[in-house]
């Protein structure tokens, strides 16, 4: 029986490569671990796993090589990485009810390292409640900040392990805090003991000075309402302070930059790019349990179909709208909504793509006396030649930063009104991003502008993530149901009210010359809102972790799926409620985490 199934797997093979399917030929029939995506999370596990040499490990990404878009590699180009380009899902979502009937873009990274690769590069990591929270409802310690904070500055004993592999990068920590792009001292911006230095995914404070950066600071001086934070990223990120980015020596840091690319030579990691996982199926074990075991892909809508089997576990890191669409194509699911669309149901599992969470985000912005901003260059070819030369033979000057300050606040009178939404009285409700010039917006031919944008990063409105069909070449439908409560519009208005007092202090008072918009009274604002809410991009919870013995939620706090063994979740679906934070840091600290437990349960050094 095996025989032939192999020979079968050749003769696909062989079928494919007459069609000229570009596969490297050193793809096996069966590893002990498939990962099912190479982004953020899955490069990640993929590098940990591979340590021990003994381990194999085939990582399949849908998407093409990172190497040779300039687009992924300077920061400041961040802002052309997606929509609708080569390396984005260029997917959009579902007309939002509360917003009007709009659809929003969805950006997902469609290519090597994920979203990682394309992403705008901020670093936090959310706050203590945040991650007490996750704890909380898993009922596992091991998700309380205290005990993830050494996966963010990971330490770990592997040194035997690098030698065998003849490398010399250190693998102790996820985070390698790196200088500045411009070297400048950082004393006072950041507080070292909360950071890693010897990790892989490279991060720096801002590596180019902002004409906002002297305002922006001495706000917080003048105005009590935003206190100076020296660390957001201590856990207790409430204030204004600098914002750190996976930036290093001037170049974005990504999944496939620091976890994937210095270690590819590794004899047990194998990588197919440009392949699609259609579904996971069961093995042809004849146990009791379902054991998902086999990985089917294939290269287009209409190509053959060939299955690869893991031997130890499928580690889904497909992200979060594409895990939960890959385990609905598998039959795991709300079993009515899989009768609906006719796929067999081989395991009920009802909180399958719901949940969906995720950050609305509106700017305003400015006309501002300042000359010297995004426009600036924008409009002036000489301008933007002379930045990307600099960029281009020393890795420095002002491409090599995006924002270089981040709010996180709270709503002072929230609770007198509603429940709290945030995860703990430490935690923000909202955030406020300051840039030196007009963000995703076309420039306009005159005058130069300040925006603030502001974020509701507590919501309490969840959307889904269903099939609109069974191929898995068609997107899911993507209903992020933003602003569907009270208590979000609340914080929404509030957001935009904060980011206009901010601006009336005093240290603005020559720099502010109008507003793109002058609305003050509730009514004014909703209508600004329906009209101007975009994602943040930064979707989780439609693979939710929950307690063993809780009556909802995808996986265990292990993240092995409830109801099945041989398949584990890692990515950011996972998250039962969405962290204060820009995703991706609490991404890798959680794959990082994955990565251990998944080396525990099959004993591997
Ligand atoms: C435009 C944008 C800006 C963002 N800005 C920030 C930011 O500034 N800071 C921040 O912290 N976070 C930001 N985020 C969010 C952050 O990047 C994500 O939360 C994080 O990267 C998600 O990691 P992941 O592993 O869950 O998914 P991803 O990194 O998206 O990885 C999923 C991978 O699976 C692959 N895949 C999907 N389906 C299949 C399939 N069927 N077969 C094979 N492969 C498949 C995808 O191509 C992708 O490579 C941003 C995201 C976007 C899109
Ligand atoms: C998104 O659109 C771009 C531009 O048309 C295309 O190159 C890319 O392949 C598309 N992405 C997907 C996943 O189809
Ligand atoms: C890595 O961790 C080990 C074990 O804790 C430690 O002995 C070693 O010094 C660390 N290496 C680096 C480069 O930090
Ligand atoms: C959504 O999340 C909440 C909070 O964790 C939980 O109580 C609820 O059961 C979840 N819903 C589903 C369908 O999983
Ligand atoms: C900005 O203004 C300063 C001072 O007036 C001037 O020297 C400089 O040339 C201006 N820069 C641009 C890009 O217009
Ligand atoms: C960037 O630098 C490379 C060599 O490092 C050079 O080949 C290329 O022409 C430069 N591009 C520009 C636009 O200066
Ligand atoms: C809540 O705070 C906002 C802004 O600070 C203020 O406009 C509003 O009147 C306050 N509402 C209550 C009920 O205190
Ligand atoms: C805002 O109000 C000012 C002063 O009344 C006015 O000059 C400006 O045109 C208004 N801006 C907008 C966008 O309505």
């Amino acid at each position: 029986m095996m025989m032939e199934l192999a020979f079968v797997l050749l003769l696909l093979r062989l079928v494919e490569y007459a069609l000229g399917t570009p596969r490297p030929d050193s793809i096996k029939d069966s590893y002990d671990f498939i990962i099912i995506g190479g982004g953020t999370a899955g490069l990640t596990v993929a590098n940990r796993l591979t340590e021990n040499i003994r381990t194999s490990v085939l990582v399949i990404e849908a998407g093409d090589t990172d190497v040779g878009n300039l687009n992924l590699e300077v920061p400041f180009f961040c802002t052309r990485t997606v929509p609708f380009t080569s390396v984005d899902w260029n997917f959009t979502t579902v007309p939002q009810t509360n917003l009007n009937g709009r659809s929003l873009i969805y950006p997902r990274g469609f290519v090597l390292g994920g979203s990682s690769s394309v992403n705008f590069l901020a670093y936090t990591r959310g706050s203590e409640d945040d991650w007490d929270r996750f704890a909380s409802v898993t009922d596992d310690p091991g998700w309380s900040w205290n005990q993830i904070l050494p996966f963010f500055l990971k330490v770990r004993d592997c040194l035997t392990v690098q030698i065998l592999l003849s490398e010399l990068t250190s693998l102790n920590q996820s985070e390698k805090l790196t200088p500045p792009a411009d070297g400048h001292d950082t004393t006072g911006e950041i507080i070292p003991s909360y950071h890693g230095f010897d990790g892989l995914v490279g991060d720096s404070l801002p590596g180019f000075p902002s004409p906002l950066d002297p305002m922006v600071i001495a706000t917080t001086t003048e105005d009590p309402e935003f206190p100076f934070n020296i660390d957001i990223n201590s856990g207790s990120p409430l204030g204004v302070g600098w914002a750190m980015a996976t930036v290093s020596g001037g170049v974005r840091s990504s999944s496939a930059t620091s976890y994937f690319r210095p270690f590819s030579n590794r004899p047990n990691l194998d990588l197919l790019l440009n392949m699609r996982v259609t579904r996971v199926l069961p093995g042809n074990s004849d146990s009791s349990t379902l054991q998902l075991q086999v990985v089917e892909i294939a290269q287009s809508r209409d190509g053959p179909r060939i299955q690869i089997k893991a031997n130890k576990e499928i580690i889904l890191s497909a992200g979060a709208v594409k895990t939960p669409q890959i385990l609905l194509l598998s039959g795991i699911g709300p079993s009515e909504d899989l009768n609906a669309m006719g796929i067999p149901v081989v395991l009920d599992s009802p909180s399958v793509g719901q949940n969906l969470t995720d950050h609305p985000f509106v700017s305003q912005s400015w006309s501002v006396t300042g000359n010297n901003t995004f426009e600036t260059a924008e409009r002036d070819p000489v301008i933007a030649a002379q930045q990307f030369a600099e960029w281009n033979s020393t890795r420095t000057g002002p491409l090599t930063a995006i924002t270089n300050q981040v709010g996180w606040l709270r709503v002072a009178n929230l609770t007198s009104q509603y429940p709290d939404p945030a995860s703990g009285p430490d935690s923000p409700h909202f955030e406020l991003l300051f840039a030196n010039g007009l963000v995703l917006t076309a420039v306009p031919p005159t005058g130069n502008f300040l925006t603030i944008a502001g974020a509701d990063v507590s919501p309490t409105s969840h959307g889904t993530i269903t099939l609109q069909s069974t191929d898995p070449f068609d997107a899911p439908l993507i209903d992020p149901n933003f602003l569907a409560t009270d208590v979000d519009f609340f914080v929404m208005r509030q957001a935009m009210r904060s980011a206009q007092r901010f601006i009336s202090n005093s240290a603005w008072s020559t720099y502010i010359i109008a507003p793109s918009f002058n609305g003050t009274t509730d009514d004014e604002l909703d209508a600004f809102l329906r009209e101007n809410i975009q994602s943040t991009f930064h979707p989780i919870g439609t693979a939710a972790m929950s307690a063993q013995d809780a009556n909802y939620g995808v996986v265990n706090p292990d993240l092995t799926l409830r109801g099945a063994t041989g398949l584990r979740i890692v990515d950011a679906s996972v998250f039962p409620f969405i962290p204060a934070a820009h995703t991706q840091a609490c991404v890798y600290a959680l794959a990082e985490r994955a990565a251990d437990l998944v080396k525990a349960t099959w004993n591997l050094p």
